[in-house]
């Protein structure tokens, strides 16, 4: 793979075995002259969204406020020492999916969200640590961010947020637009808005294997397969009447047993899982659908493309989008598989799918999974 400025130089490969997981990285120009995507009126709109996931943080007179969105309004922006933190803006503005994207050299089972936090000078969310591996890129103007790699990761009772109790910073930077801090998970940090600021975070998801185990094993209540029932015909009469018997114990333990788990059993879960669209996802249809034979006539023109909503993963023969997942015929893999990998295809690459697969796509072009290039 090659050497990337947004990795400042570094090949995906390199940074990976010497910094993911592992330390932080300074990477200023990250992305060379770069501009807010949003601007702030923009981004007070998406937080007064329903749909929107949005914070409102406040640390006025010495106290921390946080409000959960969505956020009507929001103090002044002369006002000092507040921030409004909006999730997950990828799913409502194109240039920041794009950005995400740009990030694909990690998986997108892996790539969680881009979250825009706004802040008026002096705010931010004080001394803490997260539990994932994020990317700060400095969007719009400067804030001064304070990083160490203490053990002692005690948080102050009774705040509404995390707040370490006792913050050591090792090391500290500026950073300016285009710049990007890469820290690893549990890595202290502070960062301090410098006058007004945007920083975007650019954030991974790793589920918690108590959370995966639970979804699996009620995916799996739906196609377990244990016909018969229990019979006793050998039945002795007892003396103790309450007690379960070992015999009992002994035939139904044999017969639960053989609830297996294949590879292929996870394989399938975990598609399903990790393509499930977030709570807060709702898919927009097309205004006036075309017909089957328009759609594909027009997609044939134009090519298609996936809704930034949309997560299409796949494995082996599996094809998982949005939470749904069937298995592809072997000639229509190369088509699907593409289709995941670049989130669009071309107007050839639409004419030389088979009728299923033209099928599937105007399938999900009404239900907005994906839209005509
Ligand atoms: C922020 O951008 O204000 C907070 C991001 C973080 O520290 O994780
Ligand atoms: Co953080």
């Amino acid at each position: 793979m090659k050497k990337l400025t947004l990795l400042g130089g570094l090949t995906p490969a390199q940074f990976f075995r010497d910094y993911w997981h592992k330390k932080p990285l300074l990477i200023r120009q990250a992305i060379p002259g770069l501009k807010p995507l949003l601007s702030r009126q923009a981004l007070f709109a998406l937080a007064r969204q329903e749909d929107v996931e949005s914070r409102l943080l406040t640390h006025f007179d010495q106290q921390y406020k946080l409000e959960n969105g969505p956020i009507d309004t929001v103090p002044d922006i002369h006002q000092k020492n507040w921030t409004l933190l909006v999730q997950s803006v990828n799913l409502h503005n194109d240039a920041a999916n794009a950005l995400l994207r740009q990030f694909r050299f990690v998986p997108d089972a892996r790539l969680d969200d881009l979250m825009i936090s706004y802040a008026t000078d002096t705010g931010g969310v004080g001394p803490h640590f997260d539990s994932y591996d994020v990317f700060l890129l400095q969007a719009h103007g400067r804030r001064h961010w304070r990083i160490g790699a203490q053990k002692d990761l005690t948080i102050i009772d009774g705040l509404p947020l995390k707040i370490l109790r006792d913050f050591q910073p090792e090391e500290e930077f500026v950073l300016e637009p285009g710049d990007m801090l890469y820290l690893p998970p549990q890595y202290a940090h502070d960062g301090i808005a410098l006058g007004e600021c945007m920083t975007y975070s650019i954030g991974f998801r790793a589920p918690a294997y108590q959370e995966l185990g639970e979804a699996f094993l009620q995916f799996m209540a739906d196609s377990i397969d244990l016909p018969g029932k229990y019979t006793d015909p050998d039945l002795k009469p007892t003396a103790r009447p309450a007690e379960i018997s070992g015999a009992m114990l002994s035939r139904i333990s044999a017969e639960l047993i053989k609830v297996q788990f294949t590879e292929d059993d996870m394989a399938l879960f975990l598609g399903g899982y990790l393509s499930e669209p977030k709570a807060s996802v709702t898919f927009k249809p097309p205004v006036r659908s075309l017909s089957a034979e328009k759609f594909i006539q027009a997609a044939i023109k134009r090519g298609i493309t996936l809704s930034r909503k949309t997560q299409m993963l796949y494995r082996g023969k599996h094809i998982f989008i949005n939470g749904e997942s069937f298995a592809a015929a072997r000639a229509d893999k190369a088509t699907l598989d593409l289709l995941a990998n670049s989130r669009a295809l071309d107007g050839k690459e639409v004419a030389s799918a088979s009728l299923d697969v033209q099928e599937a796509l105007h399938l999900w072009y009404t239900d907005g999974w994906l839209n005509l290039t």
